[in-house]
């Protein structure tokens, strides 16, 4: 039989403080609050398009507001897409990794449009081949490159305009 010694748990400390202010906490929330807002103010900035203008030509032209046309992943690396969405016609390519380009799809020889074939754009209509990096014409009948259109990525997001 072994007298053990059992320690009583009396708890000495009873004037442990409750009263921890929650100060850290509170800023944490005021910091999420402003972040959601500051995504808000940028979602709103987006979505006004639609400025109901006729268009006088039905050529393709560049983006007036910038528009999300594909995700990162729809266009792999040496590929390129033809987009049509929210009135914005354009050809994008990823001609190297992380690096996106666009154009006009509208070839500058007679005006048919390009379609993407591996990392250029080739013309159906007299087989003028363009370069997915530059938009410069690599193969005749045409004698200047695609137009440009400006492009960016924002979460993953192919944006042109
Ligand atoms: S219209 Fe494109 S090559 Fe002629």
């Amino acid at each position: 039989m072994t007298a053990s010694h059992h320690h009583h748990d009396s708890s000495d400390q009873q004037e442990f403080e409750e009263e921890a202010p929650p100060v850290a906490s509170r800023r944490r929330v005021v910091g999420a609050v402003g972040l959601a807002a500051v995504g808000a103010a940028a979602l709103s900035a987006c979505g006004s398009g639609s400025g109901g203008g006729s268009n006088a030509a039905d050529a393709p032209a560049a983006p007036a507001t910038p528009t999300d046309v594909a995700a990162t992943e729809d266009i792999p690396v040496g590929t390129g897409v033809k987009v049509d969405k929210d009135g914005v016609q354009a050809v994008v390519g990823q001609p190297s990794k992380g690096t996106f380009t666009a154009f006009s799809p509208v070839c500058p020889h007679q005006g048919c449009q390009v379609n993407p074939s591996g990392d250029t754009y080739v013309c159906p209509c007299h087989s003028s081949v363009f370069d997915m990096s530059s938009g410069d014409v690599t193969a005749g009948p045409a004698t200047t490159g695609l137009t440009s259109y400006p492009v960016s990525v924002r979460n993953g997001r192919v944006v042109v305009g």
